[in-house]
């Protein structure tokens, strides 16, 4: 957070009152949504948004000539454009739509990095990633003859920098790492990561999935070349996400996936494809899906990036100093620099068993591996409960956690 931006509390109850879904009873609690991590609920503008365009201009875009249409391309269109601006990316020809993360970090591996690496080529990334940002390198490496390096963390779930360093050499070839880890909660040093890269001529991509419902994101500050994210954690519909790419790098990169709007002529002896962003664009995409991330994106600006962050790391805090007095709970990832998620285990009762009984007191949390299989193995444990905070999360949904932990306790002792 810079010195002279203003951080402005926010009416927590009306931001509260915008989400229906949490207005309900889960087995005759309250319902308590800390599983902001695997999806976030979303606020009426958004859902009025989906609703409204599949009942009054439900159409595909780039291709009718009729009102309908031509409507549903504006929408879509003037979407990107918010996206565009939500990140500070330069041009709308760096913003590709694309169904979501995990799509944009296999679009990335498929095609600048089919296109640039060999055999003895390697790619860097780290121990606490997603198993999106490593699957989609390992099948790179087993088509490329490249080889994954990974970067270790510390006892606290931090990225050792100075392993980093030394990992970097003459043969990397791209840097892959999670912004803020999904698992742990670790809020990675990305500038520095990004600025020691470039130093060597390594590009760099970011798994901001984690990251951009929490925190302001400027794709130029941080001179990222590539920057993933999901709409659904940020409030918006499933299916949708962004591949953020340096303009340069992606018009040098050959199209991944053929089809409808990502050509410009089609003849059985050559295909010529269309300019960014659309060459990327296979298909007819999630229209109301891209329409609904805008509407998300209109949402949390107007309460403020840097109000929610500010809002959420006092939850963060509030939340760690009470898991920290339940006795035989063990958070894991401790790091100094952490977003809202708060993972533990507890002793003598599986993550699983402890997930279904917050259940029953309404307390939705996500328990198992977090599709990062890698960190549970660095710490020696099958799995972990994780509760994951929102802008819409209070102090009584910390104290209701904690008092359905301490009921999971004594059902156990
Ligand atoms: N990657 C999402 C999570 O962490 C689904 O839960």
């Amino acid at each position: 957070m810079t010195a002279d931006t203003p951080v402005k509390p926010y009416d927590i109850g009306k931001v509260r009152e915008d989400f229906p879904v949490l207005h309900q009873e889960i087995n005759d609690h309250p319902l308590v949504y800390l599983d902001n991590g695997a999806t976030a609920q979303k606020p009426r503008q958004v859902i009025e948004v989906l609703d409204k365009y599949y009942r009054e201009y439900n159409s595909n875009i780039h291709r009718g000539v009729h009102s309908l249409s031509e409507k549903a391309t504006g929408e879509y269109e003037a979407a990107r454009n918010k996206i565009k601006n939500f990140i500070n990316a330069g041009s709308l020809q760096e913003v590709i739509l694309t169904s979501g993360t995990t799509a944009s970090i296999n679009l990335v591996a498929q095609t600048y990095g089919r296109a640039n690496l060999k055999p003895g080529d390697e790619i860097l990334i780290t121990e606490m990633e997603h198993h999106s940002n490593i699957v989609p390198w390992q099948i790179l490496c087993e088509q490329t003859g490249a080889s994954l390096k990974v970067v270790p963390i510390n006892d606290k779930g931090e990225l050792i920098m100075e392993e980093y360093q030394a990992l970097l050499s003459d043969r990397t070839r791209l840097v892959a790492v999670v912004h803020i880890s999904n698992a742990l909660g670790t809020i990675n040093p990305v500038k520095e990561i990004i600025d020691l890269a470039h130093a060597k001529e390594i590009p760099v991509l970011l798994d901001g999935a984690q990251a951009v419902p929490h925190c302001p994101v400027d794709v130029v500050a941080l001179d990222c070349d590539f920057y993933c994210f999901s709409a659904h954690k940020l409030f918006g519909p499933t299916g949708t996400g962004v591949l953020y790419g340096k303009q340069a790098l992606l018009e040098a990169m050959p199209p991944w996936q053929g089809g409808g709007d990502m050509i410009r002529t089609v003849r059985f002896n050559e295909t010529t494809y269309n300019d960014l962003p659309y060459k990327f664009e296979a298909g007819t995409p999630h229209i109301a899906g891209v329409i609904g991330t805008g509407a998300a994106i209109d949402y949390v600006t107007a309460i403020g990036m840097e109000n929610i962050a500010h809002y959420e790391a006092d939850l963060l805090a509030y939340g760690s100093e009470a898991l920290s007095h339940i006795d035989g709970l063990t958070q894991v990832g401790t790091a100094k620099n952490k977003a809202g998620i708060m993972s533990f285990v507890m002793d003598g009762i599986h993550p699983h068993d402890i997930g279904t009984i917050l259940d029953q007191h309404g307390v939705a949390i996500r328990t198992g591996h977090h599709c990062a299989m890698p960190v549970m193995e660095r710490y020696s444990i099958p799995a972990t409960a994780r509760a994951s905070l929102a802008l819409y999360n209070t102090r009584d949904d910390i104290d209701a956690l904690v008092e359905a932990l301490q009921n999971a306790r004594k059902v156990f002792a």
